[in-house]
């Protein structure tokens, strides 16, 4: 009896002081960084839930601190431009859409390779990824088809972006069955980067599909990837880069496919902030 209150006390001393360690690390990890503040309440929800997952995840893999590298912002108003080459690209080797090969930066790839491990033994095994790194070329030829698409007929992306009494007065009451180039082009802004303005030329975003969809809709958001991938992916590094809500801000109809890479520290205030990069950079 004696000697099991001994050894319990003597765990309980290991113990306390095991946390202590753990703590400390957390806050030398982050003190004197030039970390953007978001509310109090979001730094203490960041702290407790660091010491959660990190004991459930490769740590020296996903902990790549503030790092510019990976908040890298592209979009409407900051260009990559053509010559743009992002680092350290390597081949996929997690599942792809119909095996196709999808490049994406190295530490990108890593932490994705960690999170569809995690989310594949929790149950959630119907997930592939249909594309990571684009070229400034590739972003040119996409563009290009969704301009001629948009421009062959009215669709529910024109009705989207202009809403259903803008076509009715402008198209269709005066018989028109398609859109003027003026229009179409802004039916692509909506939902395509300029070539040389995409996030998929930073090798640091990828766009998930599952069996149960043939092209990229908004029926991901119906899936268990993506209930998953809510609740989870922040934990990996991996934001939610164009939520629905936040259009006027990213410039971009919803996607919930499209996940993009910024660090676990970025990616959990932004998480629990609730906020996108752009608002997270300009904190
Ligand atoms: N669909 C996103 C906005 C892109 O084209 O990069
Ligand atoms: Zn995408």
């Amino acid at each position: 009896m004696k000697k099991t209150l001994k050894a319990l006390i003597l765990l309980t001393v290991i113990l306390s002081l095991f946390l202590q360690g753990c703590k400390k690390d957390d806050s030398d990890g982050s003190a004197g960084k030039d970390h953007p503040t978001v509310s109090n309440q979001v730094q203490n929800y960041h702290s407790s839930m660091e010491y959660a997952y990190t004991t459930a995840v490769d740590e020296s893999i996903l902990k790549t601190g503030l790092s510019a590298d990976y908040l890298i912002l592209a979009n409407k108003e900051n260009a990559l431009g053509e010559s743009y080459a992002p680092a350290e690209l390597v081949t996929l080797t997690c599942p792809t859409n119909y095996g196709k090969t999808v490049e994406l930066n190295r530490r990108a790839a890593e932490a994705l390779y960690l999170m569809l491990a995690e989310m594949n033994a929790s149950g959630v095994t119907d997930i592939s990824v249909t594309s990571g790194y684009r070229s400034y070329q590739k972003q040119t030829a996409l563009f290009n088809q969704y301009l001629s698409e948009e421009s062959a007929l009215i669709t529910e992306n024109a009705i989207a972006c202009f809403g259903m009494d803008y076509i009715q007065k402008n198209y269709i009451s005066k018989g028109l069955t398609v859109l003027s180039a003026k229009d179409a082009r802004e039916v692509v802004l909506s939902y395509s980067a300029l070539p040389g303005t995409s996030e998929h030329q930073t090798g640091l975003c990828v766009d998930f599909i599952t069996s149960t969809m043939s092209d990229l809709d908004i029926t991901f958001a119906t899936t268990p990837a993506f209930a998953w991938l809510s609740n989870n992916a922040y934990r990996f590094g991996f934001i939610l880069r164009y939520p629905e809500g936040k259009e006027n801000i990213t410039g971009y109809t919803y996607e919930p496919w499209h996940y993009r890479f910024v660090g676990r520290e970025a990616a959990t205030d932004i998480h629990f902030g609730k906020i996108t990069l752009e608002e997270y950079l300009a904190d």
